[in-house]
């Protein structure tokens, strides 16, 4: 009998859904890259000395940066404890470097108001190394390691991510 065309093992349908199938690595990643957009757009504002925009830019990047640490540390840290057993290893330096980042977000928040363009671009260049290692960091290792450890759960994850 010979080999043809119609007899060659083929993708199923269940493969190619799990190959569309958003992660949580895919969401939050996207999430960071839209933070550091409006991260770049505020502090060209603001050496443009373009305060009223500046102050708009900067309320929504903080808002942004508020309800992601608020989705990690509400849902994801949870699950990655609670799947993993760890609980006193990344997720507490992470908890730690959210705690930093919002005490940097609050001492630009108000330098802006002040329109202090020394002081914001001071606080912001600390800012960007924390969030570039914590980004790398949670990209990295701990988003893979939800991922993994929720199997099929992933829409029910994502969706209580929707609800923070
Ligand atoms: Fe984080
Ligand atoms: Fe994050």
């Amino acid at each position: 009998m010979s080999l043809d065309s119609g007899s060659l093992p083929h993708v199923s349908n269940i493969d190619k859904a799990e190959v569309y199938m958003e992660t949580i690595k895919d969401k939050m990643t996207d999430d960071h890259r839209h933070c550091d957009e409006m991260f770049a757009e505020a502090e060209d504002l603001v050496t443009r000395d373009d305060w009223t925009n500046a102050i708009k830019r900067f309320d929504e990047f903080a808002k942004a940066m508020d309800h992601h640490f608020n989705m990690e540390e509400e849902v994801l840290f949870p699950q990655f404890e609670q799947a993993t057993g760890i609980t006193a290893g990344p997720t507490e330096v992470m908890r730690s470097e959210h705690s930093q980042m919002r005490l940097l977000i609050e001492a630009m928040d108000d330098a802006v108001h002040r329109s202090d363009s020394d002081e914001y671009l001071g606080q912001s260049e600390t800012l960007l190394i924390i969030m570039q290692q914590h980004n790398t960091k949670e990209e990295g290792m701990l988003y893979p390691m939800v991922d993994e450890s929720i199997g099929d759960n992933v829409e029910q994850l994502l969706s209580s991510l929707n609800d923070i």
